[in-house]
């Protein structure tokens, strides 16, 4: 993909995502911090809208992601900090920035167009390439090293977890079967050659390349140690947006966020709240915000895309 053709590419959900984070009167010296920089589009449209003396702080573990957004977003100058990192340590990143608390939080999960398109990283099927699926490229096992530690009942615990792939025993006993896959064809032919179920709509390895590359970046445990994180991190009137595209991710950002919107925390089976518990957050979307057909139709890869929004009370 060229410079140009990254650039041009418009971020899921851009507008509703500026329409929910950026307040009416923005306090002076807003601190905004997006924490999956990818190429910087949504990162480029919040300073867009919001006022100039408003910083934003980008995050990503991806080191090539964050060159191209530093290009895409070095008219902005000193309104800008880079870093490296995972959000999962979110507070280390935030002191290493000199933040204490922040005013406005996105985040959309999981792997970007530029890794996706990136042959040579693995992260897809249709090219033949090393199985390394790393969104950090310089540290970390890759899925290749991954398949090679791991025994048959790991594996298809991944597939069934992160996948829910229902031929995830199948699957992981022809994986484990004769020399461990290196290469993104080896284990797309294992995957077929194994699998029961015939999806009509997708390849048979489209939830095992899914899954592996949940395990290779620890996505998950990543999600949960950022919401673990919010409360510490948010200041007073503090927005956050949360963009995933599956619904293990989904849910966890639904549970978290209506617990943080729950005042009452005592059993239901007790008539009056005894626990005088208040809420630390308030929803800013009813449910989840669906990109529309248009969106859709611009932009396929947007289709599972789920939006949730809180400010911090
Ligand atoms: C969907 S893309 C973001 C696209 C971006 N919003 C834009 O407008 O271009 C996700 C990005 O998040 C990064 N990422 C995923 N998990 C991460 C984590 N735990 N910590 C930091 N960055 C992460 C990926 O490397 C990728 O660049």
């Amino acid at each position: 993909m060229t410079q140009t053709a990254s650039f041009s590419h418009e971020p899921v959900l851009r507008d509703e995502i500026v329409r929910l984070l950026v307040p009416e009167t923005p306090r002076p010296g807003l601190r905004a911090v997006d924490l999956t920089l990818g190429l910087g589009g949504h990162a480029e449209a919040l300073l867009d809208a919001l006022p100039a003396d408003a910083t934003l702080l980008g995050v990503d573990r991806d080191e090539r992601a964050l060159a191209i957004a530093g290009r895409r977003l070095a008219r902005f100058g000193e309104r800008v900090r880079l870093l490296h990192g995972r959000f999962g340590s979110i507070g280390d990143l935030l002191a290493e920035a000199g933040l204490d608390r922040v005013d406005l939080v996105v985040a959309d999960l999981g792997v970007s167009s530029m890794q996706l398109d990136d042959a040579s990283r693995g992260f897809g099927f249709r090219a033949s390439a090393d199985l390394d699926m790393r969104m950090d490229a310089s540290r970390g096992e890759t899925a290749a090293d991954l398949l090679a530690g791991a025994d048959e009942a790991e594996i298809a615990d991944w597939l069934h977890e992160y996948g829910e792939e229902r031929d995830a025993r199948r699957i992981a006993r022809a994986i484990v079967r004769g020399e461990r896959p290196r290469t993104t064809d080896e284990l797309r032919a294992r995957v077929a050659g194994a699998v029961r179920h015939r999806p009509a709509h997708r390849d048979p390895a489209t939830l095992t390349f899914q899954a592996l590359r949940i395990a290779v970046n620890r996505e998950l445990d990543e999600l949960d140690a950022l919401l673990a994180a919010l409360p510490a991190m948010l200041d007073r009137g503090g927005r956050v947006a949360i963009l995933a595209y599956h619904s293990l991710e989904d849910r966890r950002v639904k549970h978290a966020f209506r617990a943080f919107a729950t005042a009452c925390t005592c059993p239901p089976e007790l008539p009056v709240c005894r626990c005088g518990g208040v809420a630390r957050a308030k929803l800013l979307v009813r449910g989840a915000i669906k990109p529309s057909d248009e969106e859709i139709a611009r932009n396929p890869r947007a289709r599972s895309a789920r939006l949730r929004a809180l400010e911090w009370l």
